[in-house]
């Protein structure tokens, strides 16, 4: 197999929970050394879809990316950079909406349950959101998008719309591959366990985040919802303690049939304490790293500096391509 090019992007914000650690960080820190290039993105440029403060959005971009750092990423061996920072990204937008179908857009279940929940403006960038994101993808080449399971729909129109260029213009782009991962690619909010671990959709106690203390993460996974059964079993009417199984899994490295096995005959209780002690694990050094990286600001923009210039050279020869297949510019 050839050596894939691997992009995936991110929204600023402090608040990143355990369903963006399991389902993307994770899959970020590991594609970093098989990626080549490995380019990971903080999308401020897709903050703005929905209502926002400015000087807030600033703030956040630094708490993602020293999270982000905290968590493994290495600016020395991936492209680490700031959505904005590189212009080719929206130029690209304009360009491919006009091979993207309105229909496709009308379609997305994102813009659906984002526009329904604004109180104020429904903004045109929320509905052309996923064509940024296509533009993203597309500006790198990517071969391959690892997302949690929520972005599925989002990869599925990048591809329509590589494809749709490549038809119109002639072999111009690559039409990336979808990558989740096989455990924790949608891991569920902890009171709510059918909805989805999400920042904006969630409950605030059924969410755990990055940087929650360890006392908080106890109390969170002590109060989880489960089922009126005992058993620590996977299954359809299980939601919750399903949930908590993939996660101790994933925390542990391990799958989750030696979960079952570990915890047969345990009560709940005690079943729960050690999935709390799990993710404490696994979040406790990122939220200690992140505590001494975030008060450096100027290392932080230095980091996304250097990462803009790696991405935009890439983005810019696309772009030149892009340009010229559809008869824009000068010959
Ligand atoms: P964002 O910032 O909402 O989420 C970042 C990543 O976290 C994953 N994720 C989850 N995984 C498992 N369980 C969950 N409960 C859960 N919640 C979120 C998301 O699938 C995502 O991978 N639109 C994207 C950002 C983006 C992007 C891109 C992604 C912009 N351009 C290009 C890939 C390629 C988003 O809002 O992610």
């Amino acid at each position: 197999m050839s050596t894939p090019i691997i992009f995936s992007g991110i929204q600023p914000t402090g608040r990143k929970h355990l369903g963006n650690f399991i389902g993307a960080v994770q899959q970020y820190v590991e594609g970093q050394d098989r990626g080549e290039p490995a380019i990971f993105c903080i999308v401020d440029l897709h903050a703005i879809s929905v209502a926002y403060e400015p000087a807030e959005l600033r703030e956040c971009l630094y708490d993602t990316t020293a999270i982000l750092l905290a968590a493994g990423l290495d600016p020395e061996r991936c492209i680490l950079f700031r959505q904005s920072d590189v212009r080719e990204h929206t130029e690209l937008t304009w360009l491919l909406s006009a091979v993207t179908s309105h229909g496709d857009l009308n379609r997305m279940h994102q813009f659906k349950d984002k526009s329904a929940r604004q109180r104020e403006l429904v903004s045109a960038a929320l509905f052309f959101y996923p064509v940024l994101m296509a533009s993203d993808v597309l500006a790198y080449r990517a071969t391959e998008v690892p997302v949690g399971d929520d972005q599925r729909q989002h990869v599925e129109l990048m591809r329509e719309i590589g494809r749709r260029f490549n038809e119109r213009f002639g072999e111009t782009l690559v039409v990336p591959e979808l990558k989740i991962p096989e455990v924790g690619a949608r891991i569920m909010d902890l009171q709510e366990p059918e909805r989805k671990m999400s920042t904006t959709g969630g409950t605030e106690a059924g969410t755990v985040y990055v940087l929650d203390e360890p006392g908080t993460i106890r109390k969170k996974l002590a109060s989880a919802v489960t089922d009126s059964g005992r058993e620590v079993v996977r299954g359809p009417d299980k939601a919750g303690i399903t949930n908590l199984i993939d996660i101790l899994a994933v925390a542990r490295g391990v799958d989750q049939a030696e979960i079952e096995l570990e915890f047969d005959g345990a009560g709940y209780g005690e079943f729960k304490k050690a999935v709390a002690e799990g993710v404490i694990e696994l979040l406790a050094p990122v939220r200690e790293r992140y505590a001494e990286l975030r008060p450096d600001q100027a290392a932080l923009e230095t980091a996304l500096a250097a990462g803009a210039e790696k991405a935009r050279a890439i983005a810019a020869a696309t772009l030149a391509d892009v340009r010229h297949a559809m008869g824009i510019g000068p010959k």
